[in-house]
């Protein structure tokens, strides 16, 4: 549904926009050829005045008498005026006197005119000569190409609808179809790994340790770690997979984000006591939030999980939610090691993790993944700025939906 809206849009945009090229190109070929016609009516006007004998010239130059041939269409005008602006002659529609008069192009009431100062064969100024032609005729023409574009448009947005909808039935299905696969199989694989992980701690857990040596009890202890490590990753695994399928599933619910964000916080509380570091949680203890409360867990504790790993001993985090309106902005702000600039898009793909200061029992680098998945899910952006060394803040932004 998304997929096809995007495309139609795509297309009609680009239509509008070639549409906006075709009618500005068509407005400046039709105005000018208009206005060479409008130049070369005038010549030929010019030239007839001047032909004319000196004395018929001056007769007609001065009192309006003597009228030169001239064939002008019935949508053209001619008009002269003296110097001084007294209009001397005209011929043709009629048509108010110009507000001013000045050489060259000018639009007045329906009228388009070109103006010209009219020379004596001495090269002396005598009069202002005025050819006048309708532009209803463009009006029109340009009317029937904005309906003729209209009419296009309207064709294209529906085409462009009803191809998107061809095309992600036939070639978008099968895409979708294994990727969903790729996904269930993720899934069920998790699913199959849980069941020996478990097996291999319990029987881990039972092996009799009195009386080993050092040796055999330091290797258990490796299996052990690494048992547990792989147990997280399949959980996280197992997380990942499962976020597409809970679109149209997620449970809403109304949560008070104080207690809701401490919670968060006291799953860390080992760790956090450990590197005695200071945890402030900053939100109106009235605050509410209407969301999907499972998802949002997930993403903030992936990142309040990240903040307690990259801070160093006696470091500050502090962790919150702004609400404006309907926008709900969380945040969680740490004085940790930082993320490189160039890392920082990095850091939200699968398996990523920053090369270097890598804390001991360091994660996957799933916990990111997971959470860009989730905000995904949720409708929500989430975005990082950062330091190196100076500290990181991630936050995660949304807008209540108002019914649902
Ligand atoms: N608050 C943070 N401060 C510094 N680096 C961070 C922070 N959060 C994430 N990172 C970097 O981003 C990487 C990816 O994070 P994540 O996906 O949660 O993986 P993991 O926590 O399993 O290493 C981390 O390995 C770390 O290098
Ligand atoms: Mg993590």
């Amino acid at each position: 549904m998304k997929w096809n809206l995007i495309f139609t849009l795509t297309i009609s945009a680009l239509f509008f926009v070639a549409s906006i090229i075709v009618y500005v190109s068509f407005l400046n070929i039709y105005t000018a050829q208009f206005d060479h016609e409008l130049r070369q009516l005038s010549t030929e006007v010019e030239k007839r005045i001047l032909n004319l004998p000196a004395l018929i010239r001056e007769r007609l130059l001065t009192l309006g008498e003597s009228r030169p041939s001239l064939y002008l269409s019935v949508e053209e005008v001619l008009q002269i005026f003296d110097l001084e602006g007294k209009k001397i002659y005209d011929i043709g529609i009629d048509v108010p006197d110009p507000p001013s008069f000045r050489e060259g192009f000018s639009n007045e009431n329906d009228f388009r005119f070109f103006t010209r100062i009219l020379k004596n064969p001495r090269g002396i100024p005598v009069a202002f000569v005025r050819i006048g032609k309708n532009i209803n005729g463009i009006s029109r023409d340009l009317r029937g190409l904005v309906n003729l574009l209209g009419l296009l448009f309207a064709v294209i947005v529906t085409g462009s609808w009803l191809l998107s909808n061809v095309l992600s039935a036939y070639v978008l299905k099968p895409l979708r179809s294994s990727y969903e696969q790729l996904k269930q199989f993720t899934s069920d694989a998790s699913h199959e790994f849980k069941t020996p992980l478990s097996v291999m701690r319990a029987s881990l857990d039972l092996i009799p340790t009195e009386g080993l040596e050092q040796g055999a009890l330091e290797k258990l202890g490796y299996m052990d770690l690494s048992v547990r490590k792989m147990q997280g990753l399949v959980d996280q695994l197992v997380q990942l997979a499962k976020s597409g399928g809970l679109a149209g599933s997620l449970k809403m619910e109304e949560i008070t984000v104080e207690p809701f964000l401490t919670s968060i916080v006291d799953e860390n509380r080992a760790l956090i006591e450990q590197k005695a570091l200071r945890v402030r949680v900053k939100a109106d203890p009235k605050s509410q939030c209407h969301t999907a409360s499972e998802p949002l867990r997930l993403i903030l504790g992936n990142i309040v999980n990240n903040a307690v790993k990259f801070t160093p001993e006696g470091g500050e985090i502090l962790i919150g939610m702004i609400r404006r309106g309907k926008t709900n902005l969380f945040f969680v702000e740490d004085t940790g090691i930082g993320i490189e600039e160039s890392e920082q898009k990095r850091i939200f793909e699968r398996f990523y993790k920053v090369e270097g200061s890598r804390p001991a029992g360091s994660g996957s680098g799933m916990g990111l993944a997971i959470a860009k998945e989730y905000a995904l899910l949720i409708g929500a952006q989430l975005s990082v700025k950062s330091h190196l060394n100076e500290g990181s803040r991630f936050e995660l932004m949304f807008t209540e939906k108002t019914v649902d």
